[in-house]
């Protein structure tokens, strides 16, 4: 990746384009099934690229109670956009369809207007489970019905491939936009697409560069992210069976709690209340011993396996659990 950086062609894509990334885009584009890609610094820009081009100021999107879009974008789709969202569902990452179907708001002028549904594959707080593909398509189906268009944050949609096997356009085909990381599991140090039709990708482009997401010599880093979707997909099929080894291995410690059968992709959650310390507290030593791992709620750790994590690096968690938890 880094030599693949270091030779890159690059030119000025605000001006008359850089090669590297229309590469990067035209790549991306076909691994999604979507005619068109823009390259964009993070996987924040790309959701809120997509969310400004569907919606107009005092619009509602309907996406799932925990989806990243609404709860980890810094309030980005009210402040940017001047959007409320109407979040449904619980903890499992999933909406039921009738619910979905019941809040699509009427043409009613006391209302806000439905401009978009937002779905997450995987769904990162719920553990990075794959939504089943019948729930996925029945939402979608709920929207195309009332004319309202989805959007996917594919961020670890190649995790979704992987796991589910099904290519990515037989889920992207059932959408109208999505977004996927290039960095994340996929490696490159940083880096995301957002991918539609032409006149999606044309009212994308205004808000890209509104929100000052177009880059000059970025064939750079594009570069690197041509790489992660070439070279990094397959080997994510590590990633998840590491996950699920992790996940075995600290529930077989006294104190915690992970379900391996939940384990689909590369996200762990540990239960950590039996422990009697909280899950900041448990990072805090962990971090001690050199574990970086992110507390998710006051009980819940959340780990992740990538590809600069191998089994000496659980092997080395597994080890620190030990030693903190020792009576
Ligand atoms: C589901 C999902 N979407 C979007 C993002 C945002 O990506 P970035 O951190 O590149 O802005 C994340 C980041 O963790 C995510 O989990």
């Amino acid at each position: 990746m880094r030599a693949a950086m270091l030779e890159a062609e690059v030119g000025d894509d605000v001006l008359d384009g850089d090669p590297s990334v229309r590469a990067l885009e035209a790549e991306a584009a076909e691994w999604l099934g979507k005619p068109r890609a823009l390259f964009v610094p993070s996987g924040t820009m790309a959701n809120q690229v997509a969310l400004g081009s569907w919606t107009r100021p005092g619009d509602e999107i309907i996406c799932q109670r925990w989806a990243h879009v609404t709860t980890f974008e810094g309030g980005a789709a009210g402040f940017l956009h001047g959007l409320q969202s109407m979040t449904l569902g619980g903890a499992d990452g999933r909406m039921d369809p009738a619910e979905v179907a019941e809040m699509v708001r009427p043409n009613f002028i006391h209302c806000p207007r439905t401009a978009l549904v937002c779905l997450e594959q995987t769904h990162n707080v719920a553990g990075g489970v794959v939504v089943p593909m019948d729930e996925f398509a029945a939402v979608c189906e709920v929207a195309k019905e009332r004319g309202i268009p989805v959007h996917l944050d594919g961020a670890r949609l190649a995790n979704a491939v992987v796991a589910s096997g099904r290519a990515a356009p037989i889920w992207t085909s059932l959408v109208d936009s999505v977004s996927l990381c290039l960095s994340k599991g996929l490696g490159a140090p940083v880096g995301s697409v957002v991918a539609g039709d032409d006149d999606f990708v044309e009212r994308a482009m205004r808000v890209r560069k509104r929100l000052g997401g177009w880059m000059r010599q970025a064939g750079l880093i594009a570069a690197a992210a041509r790489v992660a979707l070439s070279d990094n997909v397959q080997r994510l099929a590590l990633d998840h069976a590491l996950a699920r080894n992790l996940a075995e291995r600290l529930d077989a410690l006294d104190g915690l709690e992970a379900d391996p059968g939940r384990v689909e992709t590369n996200i762990v959650m540990v239960e950590v209340s039996r422990s009697g310390m909280s899950a900041a507290d448990l990072s805090s030593a962990l971090g001690d011993r050199g574990v970086k791992v992110m507390p998710i709620g006051p009980q819940v750790l959340r780990f992740v396996t990538h590809c600069d994590v191998g089994q000496a690096d659980v092997d080395t968690l597994v080890a620190a659990a030990t030693e903190i938890l020792a009576p």
